[in-house]
């Protein structure tokens, strides 16, 4: 996630469980290699392998030229954006704009294959509109062009991120598939996550915005597979660790002043539907120092302290009731779960 998966954030992840993280989005336009930004992205020091970076671009030569490049810098696996629905992106034809033109698509996957011998993986949406929904043929595409692996995000670019993820459509692309596929989209919850793996048949899950503020769901997600058992959430103690240790590494990794300004995102998520949030969002936004921020996140942890002995969320149980609600055919209304629905109307 761009501007989300930084090294520091990704290392972290991997250290609550994860099994592979992708970096943040790389322009396959070599003028913005130069920039701030884009060597920070390219930046794997200390990264546990396998190291993942993400390309994004419409030009085949370009996107052979990027992915050699990255590979050079200790890219192990190169993955392609065929699912960035963001204007920036698709006004320059790439990310999920791409999927409108099979033939582009099938020159880009097969020109990156051709320009690296490590894996090359690919990244789409289900379509481009509800209308247009093409992710089997592009999994085709994909994997006679010599696609390691497909990700797969159950919407269309036309949808964004609203309404039900379409784990059908997922499902149909595992179905047709020879190369294993990533199931992706609104993936929270340890249950949802065991769902989404038996209904769709994916290979792997991938998560996104559960972890911003909870990497911690990786190791429960894990556990939960392996037991069928929750693992408790992490102790005050132990957030406050992970989050401290987090901090460090990404203010060594962006210099103090940019780092405090990126941290808040962070922070403010790692808080969301906890005691005190409020507050520590408002003294975040104010805090211009790494000390500040540092400070700031003592306070609310000692707020928290009183409360528990472990991190207790405010939305804590109220999907997986509604979610259990459905299971049962007892709460059809809810549009949050309209997939399960789908699913098993299929
Ligand atoms: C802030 C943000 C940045 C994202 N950046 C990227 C990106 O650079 N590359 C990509 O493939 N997907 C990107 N995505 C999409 C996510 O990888 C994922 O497909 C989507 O959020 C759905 O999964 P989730 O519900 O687990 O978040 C981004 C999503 C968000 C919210």
């Amino acid at each position: 996630m761009a501007g989300v998966t930084d090294r520091p954030f990704r290392m972290l992840c991997k250290r609550m469980g994860a099994g592979y993280a992708v970096s943040e989005m790389v322009a396959s336009n070599p003028r913005l290699w130069g920039t701030d930004r884009t060597r920070r992205r390219m930046d794997h020091a200390g990264e546990v392998a396998p190291i993942a970076v993400q390309i994004a671009g419409a030009d085949p030569a370009l996107m052979a030229d990027a992915a050699r490049y990255n590979v050079d810098r200790g890219a192990q696996i190169i993955d392609i954006n065929m699912g960035c629905p963001a204007k920036k992106v698709c006004n320059a034809a790439a990310g999920s704009a791409l999927l409108s033109n099979e033939r582009l698509v099938a020159e880009i996957v097969a020109a990156v294959v051709r320009a690296v011998d490590v894996p090359v993986t690919l990244k789409i949406r289900t379509g481009a509109s509800p209308g247009e929904r093409n992710a089997v043929t592009i999994a085709r595409i994909a994997e006679d062009a010599g696609v390691a692996a497909l990700a797969v995000h159950g919407r269309t670019r036309a949808c964004l991120f609203a309404g039900p993820v379409e784990f059908a459509t997922v499902r149909a692309v595992k179905r047709a598939a020879r190369i294993p596929v990533f199931a992706n989209g609104d993936i929270t919850t340890p249950e949802r996550a065991r769902d989404v793996l038996a209904y769709t048949g994916a290979d792997a899950l991938m998560i996104g915005r559960g972890a911003h503020g909870r990497p911690w769901l990786f190791r429960e997600i894990t556990h939960f597979l392996a037991t069928g058992a929750r693992l408790p959430a992490p102790t005050v103690d132990e957030a406050q660790r992970a989050i401290v240790e987090h901090l460090g590494d990404h203010y060594a990794f962006y210099g103090a002043e940019l780092g405090v300004r990126i941290a808040r995102r962070h922070l403010h998520r790692y808080t969301e539907q906890l005691t005190g949030a409020a507050e520590f969002r408002t003294a975040i936004n104010a805090a211009e120092s790494t000390d500040a921020q540092y400070a700031a996140v003592a306070r609310f942890f000692e707020g928290l302290a009183g409360e528990g002995e472990r991190l207790r969320y405010g939305d804590d149980g109220a999907e997986e009731a509604s979610f259990v609600d459905n299971f049962r055919g007892a709460a059809q209304r809810s549009p949050r779960q309209t997939w399960f629905r789908e699913a098993l109307a299929a």
